[in-house]
């Protein structure tokens, strides 16, 4: 029950042992049932944050932190400075998860200690911190340490590094992990500036997601974050750190042994920002730099402000993998310049990300190349919406109760939501659209929106002006119905229609694989060839294609990754040995979640269990609890 609800209770109670009740009055026992259900119904208010941001905001976090390799800790001291929107507030509540808190104080310029309580983990959100306000006080200081398990947090050691020397430590904060880093206020409807102190072994280097300190490796280190953001973006990284420049604001940050390749490998990134710029109005962050992490990083890419995280498995030789930069580059825009005020908004920030991205494709690399990135992400939506049970998962405006935020993160939210917005690109066409777009950042810049801000938006600003080019009734169907809309765009490529010609064709033959001309086959078309194969294709089949192309060692993670899936479901067992080589080196949730799976439905429990036994050690804490999760094993 919520405070609301408690509250109506007790004064119900109350009212019902005083005999006062009066016919005009509502009846209170209603009004606690309507409370209730309204609470679920506010789709402002984020339920997966124990945060009193309605009454008192978090404004800035200051934060100092040793980074204690050796015990896997932050031994840290954050300093939140709040704002009272109710004057009368009296505590601020702020989420935790695994931390250890040492001591608690309030003040302004000078600290005391104060009361606080720390409530039970509940399973996901962790444990809420309530700390009693003295009238006057605008800041609080909490000395704590996080714990060797915190979810945000990967210790490494030297042997999981590419460098094999030093220890690499680095977080991950999306979607509510921040509160197992520091105590802070961990809704993306809270936003706050911030600044940090780090010290790590002085021959480490220390990078965040922030104006990065670009002094000597020392061990101590600067940071300053002037624009607010919420605590799901705050993100650290430690360990043996080179840095090479792009451009004059565009760079790349790994691992001495890496940062060469990476640096080719994403030589597009400065070009990929003035055209997002072009389009969407001025990039406001300052830098944009990339950091390439150990292979265990469970992201693609992660947002990070200024300064994406990436794995390092879309360093391919060829730049067919660097849609995630665009990719990471449009959040710059779209979440977290506008962020989506509840993760059941996901789409505002996953699904208008993806679109930009493909748009910032078309402009580097040619419209084929974006029509085959948009069919094959269409094939991926439409197999897991026929796989989803539940159709309310389905739709973009998710329901507010989840069981986890991080459900929010399907298909549907990424290509759905993309694909909304590529229906209403081809109702108005880009001469209305791109301006529409571009003011709907501008207009909610650095706030949270709700699915029906965007609506309201959309009404205002495109639909009143012509409403012939799409009805409300098609509108809303996209936005709260479940499944894919008659109405959704289909993507057209002629590579892939060939592709998918010369598949049929060497199906249905008995040729030798080696005749099909691949020469210029891009990663997306083998992507195409290989995901269009029936999963119970013969394995001798499997094997011609394998001898002809060696598909089972492809340096390509995505395409090694597609061929492995159709492996283990037509029970190719030459794949093997490779599927369990790539599940103990690479710890991408994309990849590693979806072959656990494929294995286990095959029937395979048993070898996914005794390669989980192995890898499990090299996983993110996120993963661990994933994999863990498909296999049914205890984490
Ligand atoms: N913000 C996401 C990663 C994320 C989502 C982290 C949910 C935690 C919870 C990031 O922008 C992303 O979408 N990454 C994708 C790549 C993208 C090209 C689809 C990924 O990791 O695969
Ligand atoms: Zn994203």
């Amino acid at each position: 029950m919520n405070v609301n609800a408690a509250a109506l209770l007790a004064l119900a109670l109350l009212l019902v042992a005083c005999g006062k009740k009066e016919a005009d009055e509502p009846d209170p026992s209603q009004a606690v049932e309507s409370s209730a259900s309204r609470a679920l119904e506010d789709r402002r208010r984020d339920p997966f944050t124990y945060a009193n941001y309605d009454s008192v905001r978090v404004t800035d976090l200051a934060l100092e932190a040793n980074v204690l390799f050796n015990e896997k800790t932050l031994d840290a001291v954050a300093t939140l400075t709040f704002e009272r929107v109710d004057p009368a507030a009296s505590s601020l509540v702020l989420d935790t998860n695994d931390l250890d808190i040492r001591s608690v104080e309030t003040g302004g310029e000078i600290f005391a200690p104060t009361t606080y309580s720390l409530g039970p983990d509940g399973p996901a959100l962790g444990s809420k911190l309530s700390i009693d306000l003295p009238a006057g006080a605008t800041k609080v200081r909490i000395a704590y340490r996080t714990s060797p398990d915190a979810e945000a947090l990967q210790w490494l050691a030297p042997e999981q590094t590419s460098g094999k020397k030093r220890p690499f430590m680095y977080s991950q904060n999306q979607s509510i992990n921040a509160r197992s880093m520091a105590p802070v206020q961990d809704t993306p409807a809270v936003r706050m500036t911030w600044s940090a102190v780090i010290r790590t072994p002085t021959d480490l280097r220390a990078v965040m997601s922030a104006e990065n300190d670009t002094g000597p490796t020392d061990g101590d280190y600067t940071f300053r974050m002037p624009q607010p953001v919420p605590a799901y973006l705050l993100a650290l990284a430690a360990g043996d750190i080179a840095f090479e420049p792009l451009s004059e604001t565009v760079g790349v940050y790994a691992e001495p042994s890496m940062v060469a390749a990476a640096a080719a490998e994403f030589s597009d990134t400065p070009t990929m920002e003035k055209i997002a710029s072009g389009l969407y109005g001025p990039y406001r962050w300052g830098r944009y730099d990339l950091l390439i992490l150990p292979p265990s990083f469970p992201f693609g890419g992660m947002e990070n402000p200024r300064l994406s995280f990436m794995t390092p498995t879309l360093i391919a030789g060829d730049k067919s993998l660097t849609g995630v930069v665009a990719h990471e580059l449009a959040h710059s825009w779209s979440g977290n310049l506008v962020t989506n005020a509840t993760w059941s908004d996901a789409w505002l920030n996953e699904g208008v990300t993806s679109y930009v991205e493909n748009r910032i494709m078309e402009a580097v690399y040619g419209s084929e190349r974006a029509a085959m990135e948009q069919a094959l992400s269409l094939a991926s939506l439409k197999e897991e919406i026929s796989e989803q049970k539940k159709p309310e998962l389905t739709q973009l405006r998710l329901p507010m109760a989840l069981d986890h935020p991080d459900d929010a993160f399907s298909d549907i939210a990424y290509v759905k939501g993309e694909f909304f917005l590529r229906f209403l690109e081809q109702r108005y066409g880009r001469e209305a659209f791109d301006p529409f777009l571009k003011a709907w950042f501008e207009t909610n810049a650095f706030k949270a929106a709700t699915t029906d801000d965007f609506r309201a938006f959309l009404v205002d600003r495109l639909v009143a002006a012509n409403p012939e080019a799409a009805s409300l009734a098609e509108i809303d169907e996209w936005l709260t119905a479940p499944g894919l809309p008659a109405s959704t765009p289909v993507p057209k490529s002629a590579a892939f229609d060939k592709i998918d010609a010369v598949r049929d064709s060497w199906l249905k033959s008995a040729a030798d694989a080696a005749t099909i001309d691949t020469s210029a086959w891009t990663a997306q078309e083998w992507l195409r060839f290989i995901n269009g194969l029936p999963d119970d294709i013969s394995p001798s089949r499997l094997g011609e294609l394998d001898l002809a192309f060696d598909l089972t060692n492809s340096r390509n993670a995505e395409i090694a990754f597609a061929w492995q899936i159709k492996a283990i479901r037509a029970g190719y067992a030459p794949a093997l040995p490779a599927v369990e080589n790539f599940l103990t080196r690479v710890g991408r949730g994309k990849f590693i979640y979806p072959l656990y799976r494929a294995l286990k439905d095959k029937g395979e429990l048993a070898i996914a269990e005794r390669i989980f036994a192995k890898a499990r050690a090299g996983y993110h804490p996120i993963a661990q609890r994933r994999v863990a999760e498909i296999l049914q094993v205890q984490n």
